[in-house]
């Protein structure tokens, strides 16, 4: 009886001290949060791209692992798509009527890169639920997005999609974080 109260005092004192401690949080500092970001980047379709997109936000992140390194990318990709649909906007009204089909196209990039920022929004939830097929799907559905915009270049007999680089770097945002969502 006077054990089971040594040991119960024992186990109060041990929650105590365990209370009154400093959350045992290993803060990395700058430097290794970086390192870790190119080692996981590295793994990566894309590890340049990987690299220099979440580079900026990593000040914004105590732990730098593949989940907030997709969330950095998902940041990342959602910027240069509103940045894709400004440039589209802007192609728009500088086009002349009688491109018809080219202005046509213009505008329905400019659809399907909305559609890719609403499935950037579904993908931000399912990261939070760490739900990699969704996150996989959304990343599949805003590379068709992409596909479809060079499509309608080609249906309106354009040579070249006049935004081939935007084009480029989203699809290597979207094959990065298919690859990240592999790690979570
Ligand atoms: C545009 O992106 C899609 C999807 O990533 C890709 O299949 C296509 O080759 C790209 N087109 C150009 C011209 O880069």
């Amino acid at each position: 009886m006077a054990g089971a109260r040594a040991l119960l005092l024992l186990a109060a004192a041990v929650v105590a001290v365990l209370l009154a401690a400093p959350l045992p949080v290993a803060e990395a500092t700058r430097d290794n949060r970086r390192a870790t970001l190119k080692k996981i980047c590295k793994a990566t379709s894309f590890p340049d791209v990987c690299i220099k997109t979440a580079g900026k936000h990593v000040k914004h992140h105590r732990t730098v692992d593949a989940f907030t390194v997709l969330q950095m990318q998902v940041d990342a990709f959602a910027k240069r798509t509103v940045a894709a649909r400004k440039r589209v906007a802007k192609k728009v009204k500088a086009s002349r009527r009688a491109d018809h089909g080219a202005r046509q196209a213009l505008i329905l990039c400019g659809k399907f890169y909305l559609d890719v920022l609403d499935n950037l929004g579904a993908c931000r939830r399912a990261i939070r639920h760490r739900d990699g097929v969704t996150i996989r799907a959304t990343m599949g559905m805003a590379a068709q997005d992409m596909q479809n915009c060079d499509e309608e270049f080609r249906k309106a007999g354009e040579e070249k999609n006049p935004l081939e680089r935007f084009n480029q770097s989203l699809g290597k945002m979207a094959e990065v974080c298919r690859s990240l969502s592999n790690m979570l």
